[in-house]
């Protein structure tokens, strides 16, 4: 994101327009202008802080292992020994693939076609996943996100103890006076992000 993108064009602050309606000496209109900038301010706050997160996409790591893990590993995770119908879903070499079944677990894009999310909702107690003996049933808002997850095309992340160490981009200097490195350079940009 460029730093010309993270500034906003501002009128008078919000205290400077309090003031003004201060010395008019009209209580009212003290009163109203106070109360509509205070909820500008708010609305703008919630959309700056929370706005985005509300519309992120299903993150792998963060919203969809965790679910897997907890609800699902301990029968079709990585050990063999305790592996249930031949399904792994914390690889999505084997979770994508037909199983003896016939069925297959997830096809990325296409929730209809995933036995995952078909035994999921299913309202037959001896048909849903987790079974009720795992006594980890999963919430209504787990089933969404990984309705959504299969949907936006099932992605999988190594693991990130697993994954290579890449250096992520220095953003460009916000504030060059005082910037003398690149930890620098990374503060300053997420003091823009919130307008500190
Ligand atoms: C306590 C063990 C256990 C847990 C935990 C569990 N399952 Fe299962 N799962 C089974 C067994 C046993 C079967 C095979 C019997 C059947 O088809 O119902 C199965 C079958 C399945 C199948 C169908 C496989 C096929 O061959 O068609 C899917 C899909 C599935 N599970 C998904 C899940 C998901 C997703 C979770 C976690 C949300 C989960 N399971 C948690 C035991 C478990």
């Amino acid at each position: 994101m460029s730093r010309v993108g993270l500034k906003r064009t501002r009128g008078p602050s919000f205290l400077d327009r309090v003031a003004r309606e201060w010395s008019s000496n009209d209580p009212q209109k003290v009163g109203r202008t106070f109360c509509r900038l205070l909820l500008g301010e708010l609305v703008l706050l919630w959309a700056t802080l929370g706005g985005t997160s509300v519309q992120a996409e299903v993150d792998f790591d963060r919203d969809v292992r965790p679910i897997l893990a907890e609800k699902c590993y301990a029968c079709h995770g990585p050990d063999e020994a305790v592996r249930q119908a031949e399904l792994r879903l914390d690889l999505r070499s084997s979770a994508i693939s037909p199983l003896p079944s016939g069925e297959v677990a997830i096809v990325p894009g296409n929730t209809d076609e995933s036995e995952l999310i078909r035994r999921i909702f299913s309202t037959h107690s001896g048909d849903r996943m987790p079974p009720e003996t795992s006594q980890k049933p999963l919430t209504d808002r787990e089933r969404q996100v990984l309705k959504e997850w299969i949907d936006s095309g099932a992605g999988y992340r190594l693991h990130w103890a697993f994954r290579p160490i890449d250096s992520p981009p220095v953003p460009a200097a916000t504030f060059p006076e005082w910037q003398r490195n690149e930890v620098d350079a990374f503060v300053a940009s997420s003091l823009m992000m919130f307008r500190c």
